[in-house]
């Protein structure tokens, strides 16, 4: 491979955007961590509330992770269902930005039929690590005095004057038929300031010139003014984007092309074709083109991984490419999936060895409101304010989330009686519609004769959560007996 490809970088950032947003969903309120200059949390604000301690540490990671210079860091968020880890991770991610390549999978995204487990780590892994590329280009930088453009009599391919000026000097381009065309589609015209990338032809439209700013009427309101540019007309520019590493080895990668990105079957990538791919961004790195903007990887669920995949963590944490890896976990004591040893928060001691962990507490009452408040706002539901402290009494009971989703079908509830806001009428009909885990589970044990597979054997009298989980890690056993048969 002589050269690699870089093109259609736009089109896959747009792609990673749209993947971004349909993620965040129930997260959407969250724009950011909410921390003050001095990394201090603030009470409530950018939809976060609450979470003090855990939100401060993460803001440590934060500085970390933007100022690039540490790699291979793991940051574990542990803590009970619903106090929040998904949240910080979603808030980090927007605090970092967009040029922060910021990945974002479920631990068991990593088992498919179509590829490997390492090789779906080494994807996350490799998209969550930027190289920010600077590359000069030629441009023609002016104000548009004219264009003409001839139509010959008998048909045939047009051609064209354009005529550009700065605040020094004026030049007359000759057009061919496509530059007239990319011209006409760009709606540009006398007045306009323009550059033209002279290696691909592409024009910008950088705004109205100020020298004619008295022809307001002829243009929308929403017309940017700039000033003619100054001195020469031909231009060098430095033009800086970021890509991921795993969107060039996507599209050097022959048999997917780009193609695949926007499928998102990208299947397999051949190991030779990433070591080129490195060999090639290391040389750009000496010769000061490019620099590795190190992103984050967030695993969430990090308990449906196996050995397997912690192994390969374990390693791939010790490249000096690694980006910032941070997992999120609601187990205990639990077992390693796919063995019989039990470890905490179900991660493997070497690999929690290396880790720094932030664990996130329950929340108050008062917390628990402001951010059903907060949801409201976000789903757009008015709730009168006794509504709303039934509400939060709910979610103090049964959990946050229940009462997070019983926002909107109340709204629905309202709506048809054609009330204009939520009323503890439509709390009480929903919460008699919809049950929550503890009274399904009570019904469960009253009902059990009646359903299929029963296995609950009688007086059992451990803490409801640790219930949950031994039903669970049952289940999973469950399936990987299947599996052996
Ligand atoms: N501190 C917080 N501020 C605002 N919203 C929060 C906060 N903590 C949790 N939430 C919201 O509550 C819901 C449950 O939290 P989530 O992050 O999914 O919990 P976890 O991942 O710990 O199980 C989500 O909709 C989340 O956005
Ligand atoms: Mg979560």
């Amino acid at each position: 491979m002589s050269d690699i490809k870089l093109t259609n970088t736009t089109s896959s950032a747009e792609v990673r955007e749209l993947t971004r947003l349909e993620r965040i969903g129930a997260h959407s309120h969250i724009r950011g961590l909410g921390l003050d200059d001095s990394l201090e949390p603030r009470d409530v604000s950018m939809g976060m509330v609450g979470q003090q301690a855990a939100r401060r540490a993460t803001g440590i990671v934060f500085k970390m992770i933007n100022e690039g210079k540490i790699s291979g860091r793991a940051i574990l968020l542990a803590g009970r269902p619903g106090t929040g880890k998904t949240a910080i991770a979603m808030g980090l991610a927007q605090a970092l930005g967009e040029d922060t390549p910021f990945t974002t999978i479920a631990g068991s995204e990593i088992f498919s039929l179509e590829m490997s487990k390492t090789e779906a780590l080494t994807q996350a892994f490799r998209r969550s690590i930027g190289v920010r590329i600077m590359e000069e280009s030629e441009i023609i930088e002016g104000e548009v005095v004219e264009i003409q453009v001839d139509t010959p009599a008998g048909g045939g391919e047009k051609t064209g004057r354009l005529t550009l000026c700065t605040t020094e000097m004026e030049t007359v381009y000759d057009l061919g038929a496509k530059m007239i065309e990319a011209l006409t589609k760009e709606k540009v015209t006398a007045g306009d300031v323009i550059t033209i990338d002279k290696a691909s032809g592409r024009i910008n439209k950088l705004g109205r010139s100020f020298t004619r700013s008295r022809d307001y009427d002829a243009t929308g309101a929403q017309t940017r003014f700039v000033q003619c540019p100054e001195g020469e007309l031909q231009k060098r520019k430095e033009v800086v984007h970021v890509v991921s590493l795993h969107e060039i080895d996507v599209i050097n990668s022959r048999q997917q092309g780009f193609l695949a990105l926007f499928a998102g079957d990208t299947g397999e990538i051949k190991s030779e074709v990433r070591e080129q791919i490195d060999q090639k961004v290391a040389e750009w790195r000496e010769e000061g083109k490019a620099t590795i903007v190190p992103g984050v990887l967030f695993i969430d669920e990090v308990h449906m991984l196996d050995m397997e995949c912690f192994s390969w963590l374990n390693r791939a944490l010790e490249s000096d490419m690694a980006p910032v890896l941070v997992i999120a976990t609601n187990r205990g004591i639990a077992k390693i999936r796919g063995t019989n040893y039990k470890s905490p928060h179900g991660i493997p001691i070497d690999l929690l060895d290396r880790l720094m962990i932030i664990s996130t507490s329950p929340y108050t009452e008062a917390e628990t409101k402001k951010i059903l408040i907060i949801r409201c706002e976000e789903e757009d539901v008015e709730m009168a304010e006794d509504a709303l402290d039934l509400l939060t009494r709910i979610a103090m009971e049964t959990s946050l989330r229940y009462a997070i989703h019983m926002i909107i079908a109340a709204s629905l509830c309202a709506a048809k009686r054609k009330a204009p806001e939520v009323q503890i009428e439509d709390i009480k009909r929903v919460y008699s519609l919809f049950v929550d885990v503890k009274r399904s589970t009570q019904f469960l044990m009253e009902y059990q004769k009646e359903f299929m597979f029963n296995e609950l054997d009688n007086g059992d009298d451990e803490e409801d959560e640790d219930d949950s989980d031994d039903e669970e890690e049952d289940m999973e056993e469950d399936e990987d007996d299947g599996m052996d048969e």
